[in-house]
C-alpha cells in the first residue's frame, strides 16, 4: 500500500526527514493515482492538492476495528435505542470533549447527524426562517455559504483582513452593521476553512458577547478542532454564556481521514432546538451507518497516538510548504495556517489573474480554486498539505512553472 516507490525513498522520504511509524512520508504516486476516491480518481495524470482528503492512509486502529466489525458478521440493525437512536460515538464524544478540550457534555444532548453540513442546514432549517441574517466569516468554506444562499438566508459577512501577523476580523464594524441589519445565527467555522485561523479565547469571548447582545445562535463548525497546531481547540460552547445558545458540530473525518464514512455529531446546547429535532419525522435525516459510527469511536477512543505523529507531520508540511514558496513563488502570499492542513495563498502579486487556478491546472497540478470561497477569494488558490514531503516539493515546483493565461471565457 504505502510501499517504497517514487516516494518513498526521495529528499522527503525516508531519508532527511524520516517517515515515522505511520510512514506518512512514504506514499507511492502510483497507488494515489490508482485510488478511486475523488481526489485523485478525477486527474490521477495530476498532482492532486485539492479537496480535504489526507493522502496518508487512516489511522490502523480504525482499519482494525472496522475489519474486526466485518469478522463479527453481524451487519444487522445495530442496539442504539428506540426510537431516538444514539450511536455510541455520542458518549465517546463527550467523554473525549472532558478529556481533550476540558468541556463537560451531558451526552443525551448529543445527537449523530449523516455529515457536518447536514446537520448545519438541519440547525439553519429548524432555527432560521428565509430571509433571516446569518453572521458568517469569509471567505468561507463553499458549503456553507451555499447553504446559506441555497436556503435564502441573508449572509452578513465579517470579511477576513490576512497579513503577516495572522487573521483579522473586524468586530467593531460587525457590531455597528448588525444595529442597522438584524441578524438571527452566526454560522461559526471554528478553525476556520480557507485562512486556517484558530480563533483565539479572547476571539471566542467576543464572538459570545456579540451572540448574547444581538441573541444570536450560535452554529459551529468544529470539524478541524484536532488539527490546530500551537494550542489545543477551545470549543466556543465552552466560553462562558455560550452552551444554551449553541450547536456545536464535530465529526472525525478531517483528523482522521474518514471524509468518505459519512458521519458526525452535535452537542445542541439550546433545548428549543432539541425538542425540534425530536419532533421531526424519525427517517427524515436517515440513519447513521454501523461502520461509520464504528470508525468513529475507534478513532476517538484509541486514535490519539496517530493524531499526535500525523499533527507532528501536518506541522513540518506547513513549514516546508512556506519556505518552499518563499523560495520558489516568493510573490505568492502566504501564511501559515494555525491550524487545519489547508494553505490559502493570495496568488495576486504574481500576475496570474483572479483565477490562477487555471494556470496551476495548465502545469498539472490541481489546487481549490479561490473563487470558489467566495468574492474574497479571487486571485487564491487554496493548496492541500496533506501528502508526503516528496510530494509536497513537487507541487510547489510544479507550482512555480505556471505561466499567465488568457482570460477564460
Ligand atoms: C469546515 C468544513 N465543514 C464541513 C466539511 C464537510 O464535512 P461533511 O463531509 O461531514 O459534511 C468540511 C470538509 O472539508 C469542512 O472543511
Amino acid at each position: 500500500m504505502s510501499a517504497a516507490g517514487e516516494f518513498g525513498s526521495g529528499e522527503f522520504g525516508s531519508g532527511e526527514f524520516g517517515s515515522g511509524e505511520f510512514g506518512f512520508d512514504d506514499l507511492d504516486l502510483e497507488w494515489l493515482r490508482a485510488k478511486p476516491g475523488a481526489k485523485w480518481h478525477q486527474h490521477p495524470e495530476r498532482l492532486n492538492a485539492w479537496v480535504a482528503d489526507m493522502d496518508v492512509p487512516p489511522p490502523p486502529v480504525v482499519l482494525d476495528a472496522l475489519r474486526a466489525c466485518l469478522d463479527r458478521a453481524d451487519l444487522g440493525y445495530p442496539d442504539w435505542g428506540y426510537p431516538r437512536p444514539q450511536s455510541p460515538a455520542t458518549r465517546v464524544f463527550a467523554a473525549r470533549c472532558a478529556r481533550r478540550y476540558g468541556w463537560e457534555v451531558d451526552p443525551s444532548e448529543v445527537v449523530d447527524f449523516c455529515d457536518v453540513v447536514q446537520g448545519v442546514q438541519t440547525v439553519l432549517h429548524l432555527a432560521t426562517l428565509p430571509g433571516d441574517g446569518v453572521v458568517l466569516h469569509t471567505p468561507s468554506y463553499p458549503p456553507l455559504w451555499r447553504s446559506l444562499r441555497d436556503m435564502g438566508r441573508r449572509q452578513i459577512d465579517v470579511p477576513a483582513r490576512v497579513d503577516a501577523a495572522g487573521v483579522h476580523f473586524d468586530y467593531d464594524e460587525l457590531e455597528r452593521r448588525l444595529r442597522i441589519e438584524p441578524a438571527v445565527a452566526l454560522l461559526l467555522c471554528h478553525p476556520h476553512n480557507p485562512t486556517g485561523h484558530r480563533f483565539p479565547v479572547d476571539e471566542l469571548v467576543r464572538l459570545v458577547q456579540i451572540a448574547e447582545r444581538f441573541d444570536l445562535l450560535i452554529i459551529s463548525d468544529e470539524i478541524h478542532a484536532d488539527l490546530t497546531f500551537d494550542a489545543v481547540h477551545v470549543p466556543i460552547a465552552s466560553i462562558a454564556g455560550a452552551a444554551d445558545r449553541t450547536v456545536s458540530i464535530h465529526s472525525a473525518s478531517k483528523a482522521f481521514n474518514l471524509a468518505g464514512m459519512r458521519h458526525a455529531v452535535a452537542h445542541v446546547g439550546p433545548e428549543r432546538i432539541r425538542r425540534a429535532l425530536h419532533e421531526l419525522p424519525d427517517h427524515l435525516l436517515g440513519a447513521i451507518n454501523l461502520l461509520a459510527a464504528e470508525a468513529t469511536v475507534a478513532a476517538w477512543t484509541d486514535g490519539d497516538a496517530w493524531l499526535d505523529a500525523v499533527l507532528v507531520h501536518l506541522e513540518r508540511n506547513r513549514s516546508m510548504f512556506a519556505a518552499l514558496l518563499a523560495e520558489r513563488l516568493p510573490l505568492a502570499r502566504h501564511r501559515p495556517p494555525a491550524a487545519t492542513y489547508l494553505a490559502w495563498v493570495d496568488c495576486r502579486p504574481m500576475g496570474l489573474g483572479d483565477e490562477p487556478v487555471r494556470a496551476f491546472r495548465a502545469v498539472g497540478v490541481e489546487l481549490s480554486d479561490g473563487n470558489d470561497f467566495g468574492p474574497l477569494g479571487a486571485g487564491h488558490v487554496r493548496v492541500n498539505l496533506a501528502t508526503s514531503g516528496a510530494i509536497l516539493d513537487r507541487i510547489v515546483a510544479t507550482m512555480a512553472t505556471a505561466e499567465p493565461l488568457p482570460p477564460h471565457h
